[in-house]
């Protein structure tokens, strides 16, 4: 990674612009919740895990791994850490320069797409690091949705207002992820399309001072708006992928 974009990713998070964002976590949170339920004794390895929230509702059952480019993220993951709560690690590094021989039952990605170097490196460093038969769970916001391509855009612009400079979110599209996952020994387990209430229809509701701006839209009117994806993958044995 180059350092300027190393630079601008910790610039970035470490002026914690984003986490206050409550409704989003929480959304993630439950829909990980569900495609992991009753999962036990697993090894799990949190990319990108900010403050820790997403994989540490798992941490009763299993053993985590959290690991962070930014310090700031990490703090705030060590304080929703117990002292003596052995089964958490947390590591602070960039990811794709992170070296490890340990492989992982469980990868979460999540919201961490669009900050890396390359979506493609990240992709296949995840299932570098996943044990056959792992799972891994990535989230990204689909620019081919029209409200995905404005929350993009809203972002860049609210950074760029603040002062971050030279720091452009990476446009994904679920194509995109879906080509570079079809290369990966991977099969999809499922694709979660959901809304946010907390992006552009909460920018409009903080201008028009409507709390529930997203209630008086239709169900059909909140599809369009899922420009929010969390894509779930099981890493098969390449040779059974090649026979089937
Ligand atoms: C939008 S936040 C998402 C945090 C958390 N996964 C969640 O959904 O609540 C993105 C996180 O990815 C981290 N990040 C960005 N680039 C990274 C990299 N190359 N390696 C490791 N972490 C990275 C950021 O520091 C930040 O904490």
């Amino acid at each position: 990674m180059s350092d300027s974009r190393i630079d601008a990713v910790l610039n970035y998070f470490n002026k914690r612009i984003w986490l206050n964002s409550d409704i989003e976590i929480n959304n993630r949170m439950e829909i990980v919740k569900v495609l992991l339920q009753g999962i036990e004794n697993k090894k799990i390895l949190d990319v990108g895990c900010g403050d820790g929230r997403i994989s540490l509702q798992f941490k009763s059952n299993n053993l985590l791994l959290l690991l962070d480019i930014s310090s700031k993220m990490l703090e705030s993951a060590r304080k929703n850490v117990l002292k003596d709560e052995k089964n958490v690690r947390l590591v602070q590094a960039d990811f794709l320069e992170y070296e490890t021989d340990e492989k992982f039952d469980i990868v979460i990605c999540i919201g961490v797409l669009a900050h890396v170097k390359s979506v493609k490196e990240t992709l296949v460093k995840i299932s570098s690091v996943m044990m056959d038969g792992g799972t891994c769970i990535i989230q990204f916001t689909n620019c081919a949705n029209f409200i995905g391509w404005l929350d993009r855009n809203y972002y860049d612009l609210r950074a760029r207002l603040r002062g971050i400079r030279n720091y452009n979110l990476n446009k994904i599209s679920t194509r995109m992820i879906e080509k570079i996952c079809s290369d990966l020994p991977w099969q999809k387990k499922a694709l979660i399309r959901y809304y946010s209430p907390s992006q552009i229809s909460n920018i409009f509701s903080r201008f028009l001072e409507l709390k529930n701006v997203p209630h008086l839209f239709s169900e059909k009117m909140k599809m369009g708006f899922s420009s929010e994806i969390i894509a779930c993958y099981e890493k098969v044995n390449e040779i059974e992928l090649k026979c089937s």
